[in-house]
């Protein structure tokens, strides 16, 4: 298999890691790629995310230096602090709840206007396409910010094996329902009309930042994040990285989503990371960047495009990005 590790244009030489975290986390990822190829598939996990199924180590291509990689949210944060409505509205809630959800077997159908339908299961993500680290700034629409290194693969390499039609505009994506396992879907104070569901324009969905997550820090994902399969568009508020994907269709129209059906004035489709447009309650010209704390707030300004505008300012040429915020 082919390895290719997508590099960040904007790397910055003042950014550089120092030597021994980057050794320390090299033979780190270099034990568990090892553990992954003979065919291992019963290292226990070490992250802190107790009570639910093991994550496994992932074969991936790593990334060699990255002006990200000191900035990386520790992991403890990132499997604890969660948005997963499915499992209740608290941060906490989904790395309480979330083991409730069996993830294996999965699998995603992948139809609407492609030439070749189909469904892929959780071997095909898993060992089917080529697995990169992809270390991203993560900003949510709340205001809180974390630093990523997922592990996956461009949603445009899934969307091409299944053939978009020319007529194909837009690509909606669906979450699990399974309110037997999902105790928030069944909460009398949901507000959600599930699945969730979430869309992207065909161009967005074919960038090449445009990821599928299977994992985070070296390993599959913990159910809490979105376990087997979740998207992540790094240029976009958090709520557009749909989690537990098992529907994808291309579309003629732009697909109905969920925070955007809950509430339109303050969620649009787009939902391009923006400081210089606030939602209607709160400025986005901030944002508190995990871990952090009242004594320790951690405030950093908030990027145009989430940092990525270079990459992706000119999808939005000619558009007015307040009206179509
Ligand atoms: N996907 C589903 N299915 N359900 C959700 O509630 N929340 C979204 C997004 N994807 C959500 C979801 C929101 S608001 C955010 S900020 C991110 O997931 C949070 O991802 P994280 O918990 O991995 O940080």
């Amino acid at each position: 298999m082919t390895k290719r590790n997508y590099t960040d244009p904007s790397i910055l030489s003042s950014d550089i890691t120092p030597e021994s975290v980057f050794l320390n986390r090299r033979s780190l990822i270099k034990s568990a790629t090892v553990a992954a190829v003979a065919g291992s598939t019963a290292i226990p996990s070490t992250s802190a995310s107790a009570g639910q199924a093991a994550e496994q180590p992932l074969n991936y291509a790593p990334q060699e230096e990255h002006p990200l990689t000191s900035e990386q949210t520790p992991i403890e944060a990132v499997t604890s602090y969660n948005n997963f409505y499915e499992f209740g509205t608290d941060k906490s809630d989904p790395a309480r709840h979330a083991h409730t959800m069996t993830t294996d077997p999965w699998s995603v159908k992948v139809g609407g206007l492609v030439a070749n339908p189909g469904e892929l299961h959780l071997e095909d993500l898993l060992s089917g396409f080529d697995l990169e680290e992809r270390i991203y700034r993560f900003r949510c629409v709340e205001a809180w910010s974390m630093v990523v290194p997922w592990v996956g693969f461009p949603l445009a390499d899934l969307l091409t094996r299944f053939e978009p039609l020319s007529e194909g505009r837009f690509v909606e994506f669906k979450t699990l329902h399974r309110p037997g396992e999902m105790r928030g879907t069944r909460s009398f104070t949901s507000v959600i009309d599930w699945p969730y569901r979430e869309g992207l324009r065909l161009d967005e969905a074919m960038h090449p930042l445009t990821l599928m997550a299977v994992g985070l820090y070296g390993k599959t994902l913990p159910n809490q994040n979105g376990a087997p399969l979740r998207l992540v568009v790094p240029w976009k508020y958090g709520f557009k990285s749909i989690k537990s994907i098992v529907e994808i269709n291309v579309t003629a129209e732009q697909p109905q989503t969920s925070w955007q059906s809950l509430q339109p004035s303050e969620y649009g489709f787009y939902a391009n990371v923006n400081p210089e447009v606030d939602h209607p309650r709160w400025s986005q010209r901030y944002e508190r960047r995990l871990p952090s704390s009242i004594f320790k707030p951690n405030r950093v300004p908030t990027l145009a495009f989430n940092g990525y505008e270079a990459e992706v300012a000119s999808l939005y040429q000619g558009m007015d990005l307040s009206r179509y915020y």
